[in-house]
């Protein structure tokens, strides 16, 4: 087993360790390489963290940095310090990063820089919007992973826009809808609606986190008070997140929600929050994995942001981008109109993991 090529597969947050999951299990099942989990710590709260792994029965990493909270430059250079260390260390014989967050970035730097090659899960996504940190990290890691493992045609053709050689380019999939099939049985068994006394159908599930959206005290004002008239017609259950409830206590705006049907929560466990989505009238949202999830399940969802690096949610899903102006407009609009069929997307089947399996077999074997 020791002689056998060692891969690094790094988490750092929420949304890594779902796409992660699907992963880990397929390579359980392998022989033909041995699998290091390394968690950065960017992502720390038993909720944001614990919860996902409990859920997902993702094993114990191996190594957890305890990097927290911080500025950009300092989140990424302390995950860079402490990840340069163990791959001097161990020296793996590849690293796989997923997804678009500070530790992805950095860990793909380190890589680069060691000559351990790195495979990025997720890769080719664009918004176009450089004000976006997301965007940054997906740019610069693109440009350094050897492989490139995408999810959609026009991730590939973004890809191949920034001159990237299509042999780097492997179309893999949607991980995050293998992740939803894993645990579908356990989350269609939960009714996590029953916790808030509210019925099927009959309720909005609303997330907010992007900087864009929260930070600005004018900008969460105004998102709130469109939650309150909208909650007239449509109670939501709003679970917050960290940075959230963070600018909500810093802006004093908590108490503007009165006692209005907005069941704020803390932030739920994969299989209480698909739990609650599957089963929505709406979502609202600024996440990338929920238009993913949301068009799989053909829950319509109206999207907080001028832009999306997930552009075939909106043409071929049940997505809408909305200015914060127009959300109750657009969501008295979405109320008012009969569901959709579901659309099936290609290579949104549960099957991503194994894909990738079978393209990191090739790689090792040369
Ligand atoms: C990060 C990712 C974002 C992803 C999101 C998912 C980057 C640049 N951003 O944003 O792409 O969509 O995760 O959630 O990598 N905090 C806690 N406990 C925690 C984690 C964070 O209290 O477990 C607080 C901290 O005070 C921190 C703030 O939330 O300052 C923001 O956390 P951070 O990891 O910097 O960025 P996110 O907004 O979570």
């Amino acid at each position: 087993m020791a002689d056998m090529p060692l891969i690094h597969i790094i988490v750092a947050a929420r949304p890594n360790f779902i796409k992660v999951a699907p992963l880990m299990h397929a390579l359980k099942r392998e022989t033909f390489c041995r699998v290091e989990l390394v968690h950065t710590g960017q992502h720390y709260d038993a909720n944001m963290s614990d919860a996902l792994f409990g859920d997902f029965s993702i094993p114990e990493p191996d190594y957890n940095l305890s990097i927290g909270s911080g500025t950009h430059a300092e989140q990424t250079g302390q995950v860079m310090i402490a990840y340069e260390k163990i791959c001097l260390a161990c020296r793996p014989d590849r690293i796989i990063v997923v997804g678009d967050v500070n530790s992805t970035l950095a860990c793909a730097l380190v890589g680069a820089k060691l000559h351990i090659p790195v495979a990025h899960l997720e890769a080719g996504l664009r918004s176009f919007d450089r004000s976006m940190p997301e965007e940054i990290n997906r740019i610069v890691t693109d440009t350094l992973a050897d492989v490139l493992w995408t999810p959609s045609p026009d991730a590939d053709e973004n890809l191949r826009q920034e001159g990237i050689s299509p042999k780097r380019i492997v179309r893999v999939g949607n991980i995050m809808i293998d992740a939803l099939e894993l645990l579908r049985d356990r989350i269609e068994a939960r009714q996590a609606h029953l916790d808030f006394g509210l019925s099927p159908n009959g309720y909005g599930v609303v997330t907010l986190h992007r900087p864009s959206n929260v930070d600005n005290e004018g900008a969460l004002q105004g998102l709130l008070a469109s939650l309150l008239k909208l909650s007239k017609t449509l109670p939501l259950v709003f679970p917050v997140h960290p940075r959230t409830n963070k600018m909500l206590d810093a802006f004093n705006l908590t108490r503007m929600l009165g006692d209005a049907a907005i069941y704020l929560c803390e932030p739920l466990s994969y299989i209480d929050f698909m739990s609650l989505i599957c089963r929505a009238r709406l979502t609202i949202t600024d996440s990338g994995g929920i238009q993913e999830e949301t068009t799989y399940l053909g829950i319509p969802c109206l999207t907080l942001r001028p832009n999306t690096e997930r552009p075939i949610t909106v043409t071929q899903g049940t997505n809408i981008l909305v200015a914060p102006d127009d959300l109750v407009e657009k969501a008295q609009q979405v109320l008012q109109k009969q569901r959709g069929s579901v659309r099936v997307l290609d290579l949104w089947d549960g099957k991503t993991a194994d894909r990738v399996v079978e393209s990191l077999r090739r790689l090792l074997a040369g």
